[in-house]
């Protein structure tokens, strides 16, 4: 069953706020950022390369209203890091960013409470002014830097530059997707590491339990998940962390940790204020979605009508635009999931609306479970 969690002791420390930006490793950041920008909605914001200085790694940083993603690329020849990161994992999310008050209580916790440690506080500075970030490891090769932006007034963080390429010749030209912050981002684990690394943020971070469902609830025929959700003292970040269950044949979490070499990110939420206005201009920019089949709208629809819930979007339109819903007593929410942004079964994005709804939509799982499966079939995955 799915279940909301009390909060627990408030930490004694600085308070983490909200996601502060997504680092990507990629094969070739200026490709994929061109991808997230046509595709996705996203404009140029910030370039960290060559021109400007940073001779090893290239950044692209793209941005949709509160949202931001970097990608970024090593530029010389023999980069083990990076280089053994993209043979492991393929293109994928390096770094989930927050931004957060008071860096050095945080990581006085972090390292009294064992955290591992990648890199200690250290400052950036440029004529914006001063931020001060440091590094910890979380689950898999992924990490988490936490950054104290203080007064920095500079465009995004020390060292970027506008684009170099000035603004992007389509941009006037596309829909605009107005999506606008990250909702949550979910972390897969492989069997039975979900409950050590769910432990791992009450332990060192002091996030609490927010919500949770068991595989008695989610699961197809083939398929099944378990799902814990981590979240700060404030409820501001959400990081769901999953794990596969057995089922009668591979799990789409077992599928993404296979692809992915390990724990990983899988999914990033991305919310809006107008999710039919939303995909709409996706479908626009050609952007590829998971499509349920019409019979989830032929019992959505039955049910719905025993439920006290009104969903005041026309739902002729969300099926047309294969909108999921799920919903309890008190409120609903609207999300759909694009396929896979690289050619490994590994990341994808969702988009997603609330209406007075905390949950995500432990009702659609095994819809969209059975969308997917007929594309990991296609894989000959299954
Ligand atoms: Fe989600």
């Amino acid at each position: 069953m799915t279940s909301y969690t009390e909060k627990g002791p408030k930490p004694d420390a600085g308070k983490f706020l909200h996601f502060d930006h997504i680092t990507f490793w990629v094969g070739n950041a200026k490709q994929a950022a061109s991808y997230y920008i046509t595709r996705m909605g996203f404009e140029p914001f910030a370039y960290k390369g060559l021109e400007t200085g940073s001779r090893e790694v290239c950044r692209h940083a793209v941005r949709q209203n509160r949202i931001i993603f970097v990608l970024a690329s090593a530029l010389n020849p023999g980069n083990v890091e990076m280089g053994q990161h993209l043979v492991t994992h393929g293109d994928g999310v390096k770094d989930v960013a927050f931004s957060v008050e008071d860096l050095d209580s945080i990581m006085k916790m972090a390292k009294e409470r064992g955290a591992k440690i990648v890199k200690d506080i250290w400052e950036e500075e440029d004529e914006g002014g001063k931020v001060r970030f440091a590094m910890v490891q979380t689950y898999g090769d992924t990490t988490h830097t936490f950054i104290e932006r203080g007064n920095y007034n500079g465009l995004f963080l020390p060292g970027y530059k506008p684009p170099i390429s000035g603004p992007d010749a389509l941009l006037e030209k596309l829909p605009k997707a107005n999506l606008d912050f990250i909702d949550h981002i979910v972390g897969n684990q492989p069997d039975l590491e979900m409950e050590s690394t769910a432990s791992w943020y009450e332990k060192h971070l002091m996030f609490h339990r927010f919500w949770s469902v068991d595989d008695s609830q989610i699961h197809t025929q083939y398929s099944a998940l378990r799902s814990i959700v981590m979240t700060n003292y404030e409820e501001t970040i959400k990081m769901p962390i999953n794990e596969p269950a057995p089922g009668k044949k591979k799990s789409q979490i077992q599928e993404y940790v296979d692809y992915y070499g390990g724990a990983g990110v899988q999914h990033i939420a991305l919310n809006t204020k107008d999710i039919i206005n939303t995909i709409r201009k996706l479908r626009e920019r050609g952007m590829e979605f998971l499509r349920v089949p019409d019979t989830y709208y032929t019992t959505l629809r039955e049910k719905l009508k025993s439920s006290p819930v009104q969903v005041t979007e026309d739902m002729d339109i969300l099926q047309e635009l294969k909108i999921l819903v799920d919903y309890d007593d008190n409120g609903y929410l609207l999300q759909i999931f694009t396929k896979n942004m690289q050619d490994r079964p590994t990341v994808f994005l969702e988009v997603i609306q609330r209406h007075n709804h905390s949950g995500f939509g432990a009702g659609n799982f095994k819809a969209l479970f059975e969308a997917i499966e007929l594309d990991q079939d296609a894989r000959g995955n299954l």
